[in-house]
């Protein structure tokens, strides 16, 4: 038997502090406050080409998560003496060491590594104490890292003779269409045993083999003949649960792997292969907070996220640059997205002082080897990545990164012989001259559309996939004109950045990127190319380039998604590129408030054929995309230049076969006077960790939306079963912390995120502000 309880109910305490009751996941820095000195890292990034060393201040967010915390919480000795008792953490950050009454039972350093401890030895009957402390140093992340047991924590008790910690596998053989399922099973009953292994599920007849377990284990191996069954699709993601039970006498013991029946093949002359039909990858780079929340998992924001970027087209996510929270592949294998399931940043050599590269040498085959048979059984996982960027690969004088990178691949073999292994290279010259790129099963490239075909040359037998892509600048709602003037990286002498926004023409990115159409273009051309990960999905704390050293600018202006969930215009870019079958217009700038006079470069982002543009009933002719044009922008944008403005409204009308399919309206509105709340979803379980996301707006007297409205909105709740645990307006530069109930809006939008308590009923959530008619939106918590 097999008992798991989640720990979920903890105090904490950092020094000098006084301790508080907590619930795990937690992020112990999401509350802020904001400040410049939070972190600031005196660095010189030399792969952003810095010549001087200064001061990066928002580059891990400016949030209070350096230093030292400590949680504890009763737990149970087991039940009998000879059961056994592991406690498994999903993820600590960072630097993280396990106590039971006092004793030091274990540690991880790797922040982002999922872990098992066997605290048997140090429990006695009845109750004990448990402690975790994390421990940050500064200069340790390029990003918002979070801070704490932000992952869950479970306390596993089985008997002694039970499966192996991550040892079940199910291996689907397509020649023989056929399963191949192995494990192992751990005897610590002190002395030989017989037993039967029983392996169960719709996909095949039950199997049961009688076996002998010594005491040192036993390793198991059944091939079965599957049944009829559906496949792992992206569009149709059947999953089927496998069950290993064991028994032997008095004790056994069961687990199940959730599976996934599918094909991923790449071809070097067609990409990628889903159950032998062609996929081009549309995928994003995620980091793993989950903005306002900060870095604590929560199953329902990661599903609301995955939500978004389906609607954009996106069907693959890269989980830059580390091992994601298990419970977002579980996401991605019952919604069906791919993974690129990325390991590290770093290796051997420091991107800045603290980070991984302290414990690189010593640890990263653990780290590794944990989440390749961590993960190994998700049907959405289809890429190993050892790597993102390593400085081995532009370092002059280094000349070990081969080696480094053979290392790693023998060891994600060891576990898993099926899925290819890459990179994130940058530099890619040099890591095709160092060897790098020769020794993964697919070199993956960072920013180099334009030389795709050569890639293509070099390694004939590969294909090519662009690991990172885009990295284009934008604020939602923001634009600076002439849209042209704007689409290079930082001009310093703007007025217009004062403000430390990005204009969202979407044409601004950094010097190592290029415009959005350049890969568009190299994707086209190339069948051989099998798809991309834009950089990236959603806005995440910290790394708030081109904003590197101005304070305040606190998250990242790369998403097609700000940092609460609303779309940017990027989303729009990206959708007419991705989505085919349903036909969508989008206008940029993307709402019609300008002044007298205002002259507007008008673009239109559309998957329609041709694309008609109105200003106050006034034809400005129908387009086609111009696909020859020296200006890359034109081929895949409708471009009306240097129009001038009237208020009233502008309309874009899409065309398919000559006939009208899609349309946009946007009007000038007048002066703010209502608030508006609405969702997607005013239910949730009652569970106490569901969430309901609320998009809060501006509009004038005939609710027309205000798009540069900044408000100060506050929130107030009615009924018990929901509580807010965030509120922003995904502003870049906004300091207000995001906890509390209230916040102002950027370019007229916000977002409330409210939590389950756990009490079943209703909530109404009320939204006002002085001057403004306020909002009421009721919303549920039912029966989980
Ligand atoms: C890449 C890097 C990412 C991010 C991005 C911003 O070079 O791999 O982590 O920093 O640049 O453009």
């Amino acid at each position: 038997m097999r008992d798991i309880a989640e720990l979920k109910q903890w105090t904490f305490q950092r020094p000098g502090l006084s301790a508080e009751p907590v619930e795990v996941p937690h992020d112990w820095a999401i509350k802020g406050p904001f400040d410049r000195n939070n972190d600031c890292q005196v660095t010189k990034i030399i792969q952003d080409g810095d010549t001087r060393l200064y001061e990066h201040t928002g580059r891990t967010g400016g949030l209070p998560h350096v230093g030292f915390g400590r949680y504890s919480c009763p737990i149970e000795g087991p039940s009998s003496p000879e059961r056994c008792v592991y406690l498994d953490f999903e993820g600590v950050m960072s630097r993280a060491k396990v106590y039971i009454n006092g004793e030091l039972a274990g540690s991880r350093n790797y922040g982002y590594s999922s872990f098992r401890i066997d605290v048997g030895k140090f429990l006695h009957e009845g109750g004990n104490t448990l402690e975790v402390t994390a421990d940050n140093p500064p200069n340790a992340s390029r990003w918002y890292p979070g801070a704490g047991i932000y992952r869950p924590v479970r306390r596993v008790e089985t008997d002694p003779v039970h499966f192996g910690h991550w040892t079940q596998v199910v291996r689907y053989l397509p020649g023989s269409d056929s399963l191949q399922l192995s494990g192992c099973v751990e005897n610590a009953s002190g002395r030989e045993r017989s037993g039967t292994i029983i392996l169960t599920s719709p996909l095949f007849d039950p199997v049961s083999l009688e076996c002998t377990i010594p005491r040192e284990g036993f390793h198991f191996e059944q091939t079965v003949k599957l049944k009829e069954h559906r496949k792992w699709n992206i569009d149709d993601p059947a999953l089927y649960p496998v069950s290993f039970q064991v028994k032997s006498g008095k004790y056994s013991d069961e687990e199940t792997v959730r599976y996934g029946i599918r094909t991923c093949t790449f071809d070097p002359e067609r990409g990628f292969l889903l159950n032998g039909k062609r996929v081009k990858i549309n995928g994003v780079c995620m980091h793993h907070d989950l903005g306002p929340i900060g870095a604590a998992f929560n199953r329902a924001a990661a599903r609301r996220q995955l939500e978004i970027l389906r609607k954009m087209g996106c069907n693959a996510i890269r989980t830059s640059h580390n091992p994601p929270a298990p419970g977002l592949l579980d996401l991605c294998d019952e919604m069906g997205f791919l993974v690129m399931d990325e390991a590290f940043d770093v290796w051997h050599l420091p991107k800045i002082e603290n980070d991984y590269s302290v414990f690189f040498d010593r640890e990263s085959e653990m780290d590794l080897s944990d989440l390749v048979r961590r993960d190994r059984n998700h049907p959405s996982v289809f890429l190993w990545s050892i790597g993102n960027e390593m400085c081995e690969i532009y370092t002059e004088n280094c000349s070990d990164g081969d080696a480094i990178a053979r290392r790693l691949c023998s060891i994600v073999k060891k576990y898993d012989r099926e899925r290819p292994v890459t990179a994130g290279l940058s530099s890619c010259e040099a890591a095709i001259e160092k060897g790098i790129a020769a020794e993964l099963d697919i070199p993956a490239w960072n920013y180099r559309p334009q030389k795709y075909h050569l890639f293509h040359q070099l390694f004939p037998d590969r294909p090519v996939i662009g690991s990172e892509t885009l990295s284009t600048f934008s604020s939602r709602g923001i634009y600076y004109f002439p849209a042209y003037e704007f689409c290079f990286y930082r001009r310093p002498h703007r007025k217009e950045y004062d403000e430390h926004q990005c204009s969202s023409y979407c044409l601004d990115m950094p010097v190592w990127a290029m415009a959005p159409e350049a890969e568009f273009l190299a994707q086209d051309m190339n069948e051989f190319v099998a798809g991309q990960f834009v950089w990236t999905g959603f806005d995440y704390l910290g790394e708030p380039t081109p904003y590197k050293t101005e304070w305040p600018a606190r998250s990242s202006y790369f998403g097609c998604v700000d940092l609460v969930g609303l779309p940017k215009d990027l989303f729009y870019l990206m959708q007419s590129q991705w989505v085919k079958d349903t036909p969508m217009v989008h206008i940029v700038p993307n709402h019609w408030n300008w002044d007298a006079g205002r002259r507007l470069d008008i673009h239109v982002f559309s998957n329609c054929e041709q694309v008609e543009l109105f200003i106050n009933g006034k034809s400005f002719e129908r387009r086609s995309l111009f696909a020859g044009s020296s200006v890359l922008a034109e081929r895949y944008r409708f471009i009306w230049h240097d129009l001038e403005w009237q208020s009233g409204e502008i309309k874009a009308v899409g065309y398919r076969s000559g006939e009208p399919c899609a349309e946009e309206v946007l009007r000038t509105a007048g002066a703010p006077a209502k608030i508006r709340l609405k969702t997607e979803r005013c239910e949730c379980a009652a569970d106490g960790e569901d969430m309901v996301f609320v998009e809060v707006s501006v509009t004038d007297k005939d609710n027309n939306p205000v798009p540069n409205d900044r408000s100060h909105i506050r929130f107030c709740l009615a009924g018990g079963s929901l509580k807010i645990v965030a509120a922003d307006g995904g502003d870049p530069t906004s300091t207000e912390v995001f906890h509390l109930p209230e916040c102002t809006l950027f370019s007229g939008k916000a977002v409330v995120y409210l939590r389950s308590t756990g009490t079943v009923g209703k909530t109404e959530l009320t939204a006002g502000c002085g001057g403004l008619e306020s909002a009421k939106i009721d919303l549920f918590a039912v029966k989980a």
